[in-house]
Formats: structure tokens, sequence, C-alpha cells
């Protein structure tokens, strides 16, 4: 299932400017090698909210080649940090030569692992975590992130609608994560949540 129709889709594709020529090629990239990154219209939404929040620390809990913080790079001042995390070490080096060409190089901190550990190691709090790790791991994802923001600050998680596939009568063990991880989102009384159902659904939580 398309979560946004693909007409309206193809729509505000269309609107997008396509000034950036680093995040064109991670673009082109993504395709070639059919890797699932957030996309031209995630994209500038996680500029804006970098923006709108002031940011000054994220972390990344599944950054693949970066494109996601390159989005999130260019929302903060140059003072900004942010900490990525990925399993491959291939993706860190594509993603530090991507951000190094967008000038972003000095706000990044790329470590390599499973973000569920890596991020026991930070108190916080950060401004923003971004979660777009393997979905099992969602549900502990939650409750890993939210002590670790600030208040105000802003928990995003991708893939919330999974597709659609969670609404399956058998759902899948990624699809029970999920709708396991969005019951713990909607019933925290630590964040106020919504789900943008754009692209694959994405999550936002407020720490309140
Ligand atoms: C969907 S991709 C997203 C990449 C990035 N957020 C973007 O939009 O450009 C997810 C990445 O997270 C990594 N990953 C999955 N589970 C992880 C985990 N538990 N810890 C660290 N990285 C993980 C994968 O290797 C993959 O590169």
């Amino acid at each position: 299932m398309k979560i946004t129709s693909p007409a309206i889709n193809d729509y505000i594709s269309g609107l997008l400017p396509k000034g950036d020529r680093v995040l064109a090629e991670m673009e082109a990239l993504a395709r070639r090698k059919d890797f699932p990154i957030i996309g031209p219209i995630v994209g500038p939404f996680l500029r804006q909210l970098a923006i709108a929040t002031g940011a000054g620390s994220v972390f990344e809990m599944g950054s693949g080649f970066g494109y996601s913080a390159y989005w999130f790079a260019g929302g903060m001042s140059d003072s900004g940090k942010i900490i990525c995390t990925d399993g491959s070490e291939e993706n860190r080096d594509r993603a530090l030569a991507y951000l190094r060409r967008g000038g972003f190089d000095s706000m990044i901190d790329y470590r390599i692992g499973d973000a569920l550990e890596i991020i026991k190691e930070f108190d916080g709090p950060f401004d923003i975590i971004l979660n777009d790790i393997d979905k099992k791991g969602y549900p502990e994802a939650f409750d890993l992130a939210i002590p670790r923001l600030r208040r105000g600050g802003l928990f995003i998680t991708d893939n919330v609608l999974w597709s659609g596939r969670i609404l399956h009568k058998n759902p899948t063990a990624e699809s029970k994560a999920i709708l396991e991880f969005n019951g713990k989102l909607f019933g925290s009384k630590d964040v106020i949540a919504s789900i943008i159902p754009i692209r694959d659904g994405l999550g936002i939580a407020v720490r309140v």
C-alpha cells in the first residue's frame, strides 16, 4: 500500500527545488542500490524541524550513507553535533565523504555498531533523536531514546505505517514490533505523538 497517493507524491516531488548536487548524488545511489533513505520529501521536513527547534545536538539511530544527517546538518549551526550510528563501515565511509562535500564533516561523530547499544553511552539530553533502525528494535529504541531527549525535544521515527502492513491480520514480527512501538508512542505520558502520513509514515513525538 502506498501511504500517499502516487499522484500526490509526484506533485509534491515536482515542487521540490533541485539545487544540491550532493543530495542528488545520494538519491541516485539510493535508487541504484535500492537503499531505503528517508527521501527528498521527508528530508526538507527534517531540516525544518532542526531549524524550528534550534537543534544543536542530534542522535541518529541508523544513519546509512548519511542522507538524513545531511538534511539535519543543513538546518543546524556549524557548532551543532550529530552522532551517526550504523553497523556498516562502508556506509560510514560513504557518509563521511558526502558530508565532507557538504561542509558538514566537523559536525559528525559516526559510530559503528548497534545503535541500541551506542546510545547507552550518552546521557543526552539531545534536541532530536531519529529512529531508523531495523524494525524489531523499535520498541527498545523508544525506551532508550525518550529519557535522552530534552523537554521539547523531538523523537522522529521513519516507517511507522510500514506500507500499510501494520493493518494485516497476521502481522510479521517486524509489523508486530512497529505496532508495539506505535502503542508505546501514543500511550506514553512523556511525549505528545503524531503520525504524519507522508512516505512510509513519519512518527513525531515531542518530549513534555
Ligand atoms: C533505512 S536505512 C536509513 C538511513 C538513513 N537514516 C537515511 O535515511 O539516509 C537504515 C540504516 O540503519 C542501519 N541499521 C539498522 N539497524 C541498526 C542498528 N540496530 N544499529 C545501527 N544501525 C542499524 C542499517 O544498516 C541501514 O544502513
